[in-house]
């Protein structure tokens, strides 16, 4: 059973309760990070609480602790949960907490609701082209907010956007903004291959600035034998691609092989992915 921590208590999940006037609940007025532990060691954590730290500044919401006790707060749950199994991803969620009343403008002297849970994730994926799980994608328009950059817990856009994939059988959406441009995923970055050449869309308010995406242009950058930049990607450049990535905490950098049910290049796992891949899992607890 994961325990659960709810504003300083800790509980079982199911246990756990909250005011139905939080303004999580009522607004999605919050903010959230899911966090990868492998084997008890974790994948940019620094990072995740710097964004998270940053998209509660952007929104106003207190943060009572410092990134160090931050990190302390969520190492200590992992560790708490260490018998649900080898991979864990942590669930962070603050919200600008319970109000005595529904009304818009942000209240004050509100404390923060902040609740964070553990639950299992997936071995990562053998480094293997044959063997790797292939994503089949369908493209739609970005109709989401204008402020992707706020990793916010109103999820609404982007679990509409999920659900177009989901309910023709694909794995995920792949979004484009008005001017045809690719923006991201409904719950991931993307990466373009072509001859050679890794690209992946600009961070600006369009993405959310995925710490997966950083640690893989990173670690690119620093291994240096591969040529990887920030640009902006017409749609026509990602349906000539010659490969597709989508990457998040919990995919890691997963191939895609169909885009609308047409084959991404030549409909198998790139080789480039397989060197990405290779120089992201020697550094990613480096982060
Ligand atoms: N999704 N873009 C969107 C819209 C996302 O929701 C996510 C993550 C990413 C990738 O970010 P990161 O590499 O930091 O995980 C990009 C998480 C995992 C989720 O909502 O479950």
């Amino acid at each position: 059973m994961s325990i659960s921590y709810l504003n300083g208590e800790y509980q079982p999940l199911a246990e756990a309760r909250i005011s139905p006037l939080d303004r999580g609940f009522l607004f999605g007025d919050g903010i959230y990070e899911v966090i990868p532990y492998y084997g008890g060691k974790s994948v940019g954590l620094m990072p995740h609480i710097n964004r998270m730290i940053n998209g509660l500044a952007a929104i106003e919401i207190k943060n009572s602790h410092t990134a160090e006790e931050w990190k302390t707060l969520l190492d200590d749950l992992v560790e708490r949960n260490a018998d649900m199994g080898e991979n864990l991803g942590v669930y962070v969620h603050i919200s600008r907490g319970t109000d005595v009343k529904r009304y818009h403008p942000y209240p004050e002297n509100v404390e923060p609701t902040i609740f964070c849970f553990c639950f299992g994730i997936k071995d990562p994926e053998p480094l293997d082209r044959s063997a790797v799980t292939q994503y089949s994608l369908v493209s739609t328009e970005d109709l989401r907010w204008q402020r992707c950059h706020i990793k916010s817990t109103a999820l609404l856009g982007n679990v509409m956007h999920f659900q177009e994939g989901y309910s023709t059988g694909a794995d995920e959406a792949l979004l484009y903004n008005a001017n045809n441009e690719l923006t991201e995923g409904s719950s991931c970055n993307v990466f373009v291959v072509k001859d050679g050449k890794i690209s992946t869309p600009i961070q600006d308010n369009q993405i959310l600035p995925g710490i997966t995406r950083r640690i893989i242009l990173d670690s690119l950058k620093s291994d240096g034998n591969l040529d990887v930049e920030e640009r902006i990607i017409t749609m026509d450049e990602v349906r000539n691609a010659d490969e597709l990535w989508i990457t998040s905490s919990s995919k890691e950098i997963a191939p895609v092989t169909k885009l609308d049910g047409q084959p991404v290049g030549n409909g198998e796992v790139g080789e480039i992915w397989e060197q990405a891949f290779k120089v992201y899992t020697a550094s990613k607890f480096d982060f």
